[in-house]
């Protein structure tokens, strides 16, 4: 995998000589942050040797090199998921490039399904846990140690101070935001309604079909990570609750501007 890896970091260089201090991974409905970043280069994933190509509505698929408030990043408009038929490997494939490139920081967004009461859709959450039910583990078979330790600890693969900056800069500019677990399933089925209660009852605030994989192996890769969910639909509700991904989407487009205004101001401050 190294020399696949060193291949596609190659390749993007070609493009940028500066070295990125923060990698950004964009969710559904969420690539608007995309547009903030200055003195932008943008590689198709199709054109980068290895990447899987993205395949879901919402995600189109590109990598943008450039700066965010001065800051060099390299974000990824459109993700890869594991229900899309991928292995976990390729689904975090990028994670190990764009620390390849240099990153030392990964922000995450995603959209999410509430299953705290005190959620609404529209809210932002910051993760602060995250429970695994996905089926596979991207780090299950050999390990290579130049990548990093066989059994990576994961007491608090979130970093504490960028929960507390975030919180930080959400309150300076009056934006309302819940911390709480989020828990990561395959998909690409929305949950029953027994499912969802059964996530809350384990601990779970929020579910979504993506960004653990993605830490997991940014954690065994040594980096810092913080990752928000909006919350685009309720698990837990008295009424029917029919829950479609355009629904999904729309929520996400309305709260982007929040999210996209609090990824900003901590890349800035990293
Ligand atoms: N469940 C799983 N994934 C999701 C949801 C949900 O309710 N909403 C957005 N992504």
């Amino acid at each position: 995998m190294l020399a696949q890896i060193n291949e596609a970091a190659a390749y993007i260089r070609q493009f940028s000589r500066e070295v990125p201090q923060a990698g950004i991974i964009l969710g559904s409905g969420l690539g608007n942050l995309a547009g903030e970043i200055m003195d932008r280069t943008e590689i198709a994933y199709t054109d980068i040797p290895h990447f899987p190509p993205a395949t879901v509505d919402g995600h189109s698929g590109k990598l943008i090199l450039g700066r965010l408030k001065g800051q060099p990043v390299v974000a990824m408009a459109g993700r890869f998921h594991y229900y899309e038929g991928l292995s976990m490997q390729q689904v975090t494939f990028p994670v190990r490039v764009m620390k390849a490139l240099g990153i030392h920081t990964l922000l995450i967004s995603n959209a999410a399904g509430g299953m705290n009461r005190n959620f609404r859709v529209g809210d932002l959450m910051i993760i602060t846990d995250h429970i695994n039910l996905q089926p596979e583990h991207p780090l299950r078979g050999r390990n290579d140690s130049t990548l990093g330790p066989r059994f990576p600890d994961m007491s608090e693969p979130y970093a504490k101070p960028l929960v507390a900056k975030a919180r930080a800069i959400a309150a300076a500019k009056g934006i309302s935001l819940h911390t709480g677990v989020y828990v990561g399933v395959q998909g690409p089925t929305f949950e029953t309604r027994a499912e969802y209660k059964f996530m809350h009852i384990i601990g779970g605030d929020a579910v979504g079909m993506s960004t653990v994989p993605e830490v997991i192996v940014a954690i065994h890769s040594g980096l810092r990570v913080f990752a928000m969910s909006v919350i685009t639909d309720l698990g837990i509700r008295d009424e029917d609750n029919v829950i479609t991904h355009d629904e999904v989407l729309a929520a996400a487009k309305a709260a982007e501007p929040h999210l996209t205004y609090i990824f900003s101001e901590l890349v800035q401050q990293l």
